[in-house]
């Protein structure tokens, strides 16, 4: 029976462990040591070596210019969102295949998603649908500002996502932003490492976001990061990230609201260790990944690998089936041997605080909803 031997094949990737997840941090004397290091200084909070230590580390990575750490991916998102001048009843345009904090970081400041199908190759926002709604439904006004024509509203921005160990179509829908006017955010949350046509994941966006939870490729904690290579975006977001305070030698004067969404140096010392092993991390997770591959090659199931123009992280390896009950038989089996595995996100756009909102072909979502299961992918002690 294939469950019994996928369940063996895990518990040899994994062995001598009764319950194995879907993806564990793991840390090491020197997490312990900078954390250490970062409570005896006293500075704990929003200032402290650390904090820059991490920032370029994070800058190295991704190669843009400028970024801001944050205390979760969430906040990254909205401050991005904030930063893009975002207002109530404006439109974004989305995916309804995602982690829902995408779209809540959207409604919390009052916006209006907008769903569009993701490509089944790589998970990302479809280009040729997200161009083929644009063209038929929306006009640029005087003004230079893109109208729904059935809402009458106005659509400011397209929040695309990097998934999985995957990445979007980002040049092609950069090239669909600038044509409609559309500043272009990348949830980058899952991609630290990913590339896409030879450049990290997300510095096709205006804007890219990243995510430091604790089931992410590196961890902080909490936290997350925004990267771009605009200063004064970059500016205006570590503006809004603390209180806008404005440098005075000892008045409290604010220029603004601030969200205080900054990263505190603790959770920094965390990530500073853990980011400087990611080349090792992403090595040991690609050989997991071909011993899965492998499996499930000779047993004749289907396998998700990212398309020729993606360079993985291989943050979650992932089995497709071809029903949804059998991909729920399937989890159940494995969730009563103590194997983690989980489906992918319900599609947002059904959700019951999404299902008015207006939706695009949404097909592609509904078939990998239907038939992905994410497996164990932790890295393995050596
Ligand atoms: C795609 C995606 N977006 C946003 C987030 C939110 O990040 P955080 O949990 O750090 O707030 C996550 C991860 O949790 C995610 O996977």
């Amino acid at each position: 029976m294939f469950e019994k031997k996928l369940i063996n094949l895990i518990r040899d990737i994994y062995p001598n462990k009764k319950d194995i997840l879907l993806h564990e941090p793991i840390f090491h004397n020197d997490e312990i040591q900078n954390l250490s290091n970062c409570i005896n200084t006293g500075y704990v909070s929003s200032a402290g070596k650390y904090l820059e230590k991490f920032k370029k580390k994070v800058l190295q990575t991704t190669n843009a210019k400028y970024a801001c750490l944050t205390s979760s991916g969430t906040a990254a998102l909205h401050l991005s969102l904030i930063a893009s001048n975002i207002e109530k009843d404006d439109e974004i345009i989305t995916q309804p295949f995602t982690f829902v904090a995408t779209i809540n970081s959207i409604l919390y400041t009052g916006a209006k998603p907008i769903f569009i199908d993701i490509d089944k190759d790589d998970f990302g926002l479809s280009p040729e649908k997200l161009n083929e709604f644009l063209n038929n439904n929306t006009f640029l006004n005087k003004k230079g500002l893109l109208i729904n024509k059935r809402s009458k509203r106005v659509i400011k921005s397209v929040v695309s996502c990097d998934l999985l160990g995957s990445s979007a179509k980002q040049l092609e829908i950069k090239r669909i932003c600038n044509k409609f006017n559309l500043i272009y955010i990348s949830d980058s949350s899952e991609a630290l490492g990913v590339q896409y046509k030879k450049k990290h994941a997300g510095l096709y966006a205006d804007i890219a976001v990243l995510s430091f939870n604790g089931n992410k490729i590196i961890t902080t904690g909490n936290g997350g990061a925004i990267f771009c290579n605009n200063k004064k975006v970059i500016q205006k977001i570590s503006d809004l990230s603390s209180t806008s305070k404005i440098n005075h030698k000892y008045e409290f004067f604010h220029k603004q609201i601030g969200y205080n969404y900054r990263m505190s140096n603790i959770n920094a010392s965390i990530g500073y260790s853990q980011i400087k092993k990611l080349e090792k991390i992403i090595s040991n997770k690609k050989k997991i990944n071909n011993i899965y591959k492998k499996f499930f090659y000779e047993n004749n199931y289907e396998f998700f690998e990212v398309n020729k123009n993606i360079k993985s992280n291989f943050w979650l390896n992932l089995m497709m089936v071809n029903s949804n009950k059998r991909k729920n038989s399937i989890i159940e089996t494995l969730l009563k041997n103590n194997i983690y595995v989980r489906p992918s996100w319900f599609p947002i756009c059904d959700l019951q605080f999404c299902k008015s909102f207006e939706r695009y072909k949404i097909e592609n979502t509904y078939k990998i909803y239907q038939s992905l299961i994410c497996l164990p992918s932790g890295i393995i002690y050596e």
